[in-house]
């Protein structure tokens, strides 16, 4: 792992500066001082540019742009521009572009028009990694460089014949002999056993539901190639510059197909791309979330968002803008939870092209704009912030996140559409934020014995290993919660026998006979006062102590809600889809037995985050309310510098970062 330098926050964004005529550079560089950005990435989409024609490498702007850039005191990381390949090479090579599960293929003209397990194109991809490495891994001006741009957004899977031999090869790389393979998949079903590797293919467009664990190898393997390109890159340019490498990732609730727990090793830091979902008007909690699973996909370590927006972004349904203050508060939320640096896409709004309406650091209208004037502020911000950085994270809770798991549960022929993977996740997680705790999102193989509290949304497939590191960590005296419809299968999605939760039965004290997944719309009353919808389950107390019981619907009298005791800890099972009351009331209950408490006593609404560093720790204070809203602290508010003594005052929507005094 090489070191990321500096000394502060980072702050900047993607400049894409040959979508302009040379003459504004200069005002660009003029404006970035201004603002106080100090790390832009370029390059990113220039390969047509910076190889106009296949082996002949134009590089004279690229140099005046760095230059340009290093005079002004403006930091570079540097893109490996093998994002999107030129219309040229598909020409030349028309077998690198991809195709659907039903064959059609997806032509250039957008980007990512590639196979990602295509030979050409990892060849002329490196070929201009090495060009690109040789020429500027000396330019003063950089710091890191950017492999690609987030890997798999539009060409994750890929179905043509040069996948498919791919595909082959790594089956054979997991499973050795077809006998394996065949019992993996379950073959003996619907006359599927294979008898030569070469009739196996991508699960392609089928009459009906192809095979669950050839689909859930495809996407592990697709997942893998994808990194593979990663890999490659990282490998040459670690043989010819010395800065840290690293690549976006998308790290949220709305990208499945990759799995970055395992892509973490590959980076020298990790960096995340989030935007918000626009429709949602607690979009906030859903940044909150990607902030906290990069950081444990990061093991802890500080990370760098390497881009969310200023405003409103193009490409979902209906963009709606950010009002004033949101941006500081959406980009403080990023540092509260770990980020040392907060870039955008991108630094000025494009005039031509699919993302001409998407929001920049410098809008069309110019720096005489709301948005200007608080990425300025933005700037300043960070400039007051530059000693957290290196800083960790409190948190006492851990909540278990598998991709896996992911693919697994969302698999199709299964007992309810309505089981999706991210809703008991922001479920658990939106309770936890209104009661002002921190949690980190782990992978469930992750060192559980700092935290006090394990959360354990549907996780439908689980390793062996990994439970049996779960009821570790209650034996030794923690607290875990699971939800309906985990432990249900192991790698391969057989079924784990004897009666459901399979792999978490003994550890919850419960045995499920049959599930009862309920009607679209249908609701559920539970002794408790609750209600739930979407899922029910037969399920008998067997050990665990029974906290609730269904009054109505298909089980009434059967338990939903149990509490196991296994060592010094206790074991909770959520058997149904507890509306939004109930599940803040359970992740009370949960938090009280544990022994965890919020960063700060904040009214609900206010998030609040503790950065710690050996004896230092900063108090970040987020009021997304209307209303102004008091907190007992006593320290140094460092955003507008002044001393607080006992009681801070953070108007609406406002972001207070208090370093604490030592108790
Ligand atoms: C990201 C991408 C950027 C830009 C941005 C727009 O997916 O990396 O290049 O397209 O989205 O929101
Ligand atoms: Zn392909």
């Amino acid at each position: 792992m090489r070191r990321w330098q500096g000394d502060g926050i980072y702050f900047g964004g993607d400049y894409n500066p040959e979508q302009w005529p040379e003459q504004t550079w200069p005002e660009d560089v003029e404006l970035m001082r201004r603002a106080g950005v100090n790390l832009v990435s370029v390059g990113i989409f220039s390969w047509a540019l910076l190889e106009p024609a296949p082996g002949r490498f134009e590089f004279g702007w690229l140099d005046r742009v760095l230059d340009l850039l290093h005079d002004g005191g403006i930091q570079v990381d540097l893109a490996t521009a093998t994002a999107s390949p030129p219309p040229w090479l598909a020409r030349a090579h028309p077998e690198i572009l991809p195709r659907r599960a039903d064959g059609t293929i997806l032509w250039p003209g957008g980007r990512q028009a590639y196979c990602p397990s295509s030979p050409v194109f990892r060849e002329r991809s490196l070929e201009l990694v090495r060009a690109v490495a040789d020429r500027y891994a000396e330019h003063p001006a950089v710091v890191m460089w950017h492999v690609s741009n987030e890997l798999g957004c539009h060409n994750v899977h890929c179905y043509c014949d040069v996948t498919a031999e791919a595909f082959r090869g790594w089956l054979r790389e997991r499973y050795g002999d077809l006998g394996r393979l065949n019992d993996a998949w379950g073959t003996a079903f619907w006359s599927q056993r294979y008898g030569d590797w070469a009739e196996i293919n991508p699960p392609r467009t089928a009459p009906t539901f192809a095979n669950p664990t050839q689909q859930l190898d495809f996407l592990r393997f697709s997942s893998d190639e994808q990194r593979a390109q990663l890999r490659a890159e990282r490998a040459l340019l670690t043989t010819l510059v010395r800065q840290p490498v690293t690549t976006n990732f998308m790290i949220g609730t709305g990208i499945k197909h990759m799995d970055y727990h395992s892509w973490a090793d590959d980076v020298d830091l990790v960096a995340n791309d989030h935007y918000l979902t626009a429709a949602d008007r607690q979009a906030h909690l859903g940044l909150a979330l990607a902030a906290d699973h990069t950081r444990g996909v990061a093991g802890g370590d500080p990370w760098l968002l390497m881009e969310h927006s200023t405003s409103a972004v193009n490409w979902q349904p209906r963009n709606v803008a950010k009002l004033p203050g949101q941006l500081r508060r959406n980009s403080l939320a990023h540092v509260a939870r770990g980020a040392d640096g907060v870039l955008f896409f991108q630094w000025r709004a494009s005039r031509a092209g699919a993302e001409k309406f998407h929001s920049a650091l410098v809008p069309h209208a110019g720096p005489e704009t709301k948005v200007f004037r608080e990425v300025c502020q933005l700037g300043a911000d960070l400039k007051a912030l530059a000693e957290v950085r290196g800083s960790r994270v409190d948190a006492d809770v851990a909540i278990l996140f598998d991709w896996e798991a992911w693919w697994g549960v969302e698999l199709d022929s299964h007992p309810s559409v309505d089981v999706t993977y991210a809703d008991r996740l922001n479920a658990l997680y939106g309770a936890l934020w209104r009661a002002g705790v921190t949690a980190d999102i782990v992978h469930p193989s992750a060192d559980l014995s700092a935290y006090r509290l394990v959360l354990v949304p549907t996780l439908y497939l689980v390793r062996d290993a990994d439970t049996d590191a779960l009821r570790r960590f209650v034996e030794a005296g923690g607290t875990a919660a699971i939800t309906y419809f985990s432990g249900i299968v192991d790698e391969n999605d057989h079924i784990r026998l004897g009666g459901y939760p399979g792999a978490f039965r003994d550890l919850l004290g419960v045995r499920t006979e049959e599930f009862f997944p309920l009607r679209e719309g249908e609701q559920v009353r539970l002794d408790d006062g609750s209600t739930a919808d979407v899922w029910t389950e037969w399920l008998h107390a067997d050990g665990a102590e029974v906290l609730a019981s269904y009054t109505d619907g298909p089980l009434p009298g059967v338990p939903a809600l149990t509490r196991h005791r296994v060592g010094d800890g206790a074991a909770w099972y959520v058997g149904t889809r507890l509306d939004e009351p109930a599940t803040d009331r359970l992740v009370a209950r949960l938090l009280d037995e544990a022994g965890v408490r919020a960063a700060a006593p904040a009214p609900t609404g206010v998030e609040v985050v503790r950065r710690r560093d050996g004896e230092r720790t900063w108090l970040f204070v987020i009021n997304h309310t209307g209303a102004e809203i008091r907190l007992p602290v006593a320290g140094v508010e460092l955003l507008t510098g002044t001393r607080c003594a006992g009681e801070l005052a953070v108007p609406a929507g406002e972001v207070a970062v208090i370093r604490e005094d030592r108790s």
